[in-house]
């Protein structure tokens, strides 16, 4: 393993929040090293290493990402299906995992409804905890692959101006999105209806818009979001075509913001209700795969990270 140096003193990876400039820098500095690297990127990091994924909520990019991330880098990964785990005859949280510590895994990498699952469980076990998403507080790896994606293009954050759109209260996402953002320097927007925005955001050192044609303006990157229905009660917004009428991005509306300016959606995507269709499609200004691409290269960082992190602090 190359003795790169991430500036982390921390076995688990819980959130951005409080992460310094340095280590978010050498992280993705790392993550577009192994994403150069894309088929040959092979190795030997976590060799006996035993990698979970323990899932409470739906995955496709990140539960995949992982899973190939751990297998590139030589991991045992075990994917635990929690619809036919104890956890269905009772089995708590803690009591899961300290079932799954048992067993001797390095990583337990974990995605759950509730925010501050990820950092409850991390007191309880010895392998290092992952959050893949907890509730609407942080996704980490998602806020570290978008950042990682708009320095590929080539684009500074210190100084850009990027608009996040659509559903801020229920996204943990806009939330590690925000933490990363602002430490990196960009000037960072929130759009939204009220009642899809955080009374107390602008403590985050957020501007806030309640209208496409003032939020978009003069953005270099709109970040979109989806409507996270599994956590609303249904009075947050009117109709999915209302929705789509105030504040889904369409290659019209994207006029508002810069020239050449770019969309990014961490998925899944709701195509015509947050975003159009033909602007999702549309790879001269949409990053969605590329997110997706960098995603496994972020997480393959992160792995790693972590296991210097367990080799000096666990010796
Ligand atoms: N962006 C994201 O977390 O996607 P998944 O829910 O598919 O993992």
């Amino acid at each position: 393993m190359d003795n790169f140096n991430y500036y982390f003193d921390n076995i688990h990876l819980l959130g951005i929040q409080g992460m310094n400039k340095k280590t978010i820098q050498s992280i993705l500095e790392r993550a577009q090293y192994f994403n150069q690297k894309k088929k040959n990127r092979k190795n030997k990091i976590l060799k006996d290493n035993l990698v979970i994924n323990l899932f409470f909520e739906n995955s496709t990019r990140t539960k995949a990402s992982f899973e190939i991330a751990a297998k590139s880098m030589s991991a045992d990964i075990l994917n635990i299906s929690v619809s036919s785990s104890s956890i269905k005859k009772g089995e708590t949280l803690i009591d899961t995992a300290a079932t799954l510590n048992a067993m001797h895994p390095d990583f337990l990498i974990l995605r759950h409804p509730n925010s501050g699952a990820a950092e409850m469980l991390s007191k309880h076990v010895e392998c290092s905890i992952i959050n893949a998403g907890d509730g609407r507080h942080e996704h980490p790896t998602q806020a570290l692959l978008d950042a990682a994606v708009i320095k590929e293009e080539g684009i500074n954050l210190e100084g850009l101006k990027i608009a996040i759109c659509g559903d801020i209260l229920n996204s943990r996402v806009a939330r590690s999105n925000i933490y990363l953002l602002t430490t990196m320097g960009a000037q960072v927007s929130v759009i939204g209806p009220p009642t899809l925005i955080p009374k107390d955001i602008e403590r985050m050192g957020v501007k806030v818009f309640f209208d496409l044609d003032s939020g978009l303006k003069s953005s270099d990157i709109i970040m979109i979001l989806r409507l996270q229905n599994e956590r609303m009660d249904g009075s947050e917004t009117p109709s999915k075509r209302e929705y789509y009428s105030f504040f889904g991005i369409n290659e019209n509306n994207l006029k508002l913001a810069k020239k050449n300016a770019l969309v990014m959606h961490p998925g899944p995507m709701n195509r015509g209700v947050e975003i159009a269709s033909l602007l999702a499609d549309n790879n001269e200004i949409s990053l969605v795969k590329k997110q997706v691409e960098m995603g496994v290269s972020v997480r393959i960082a992160c792995l790693e990270m972590l296991k210097l992190s367990r080799n000096k602090l666990l010796k």
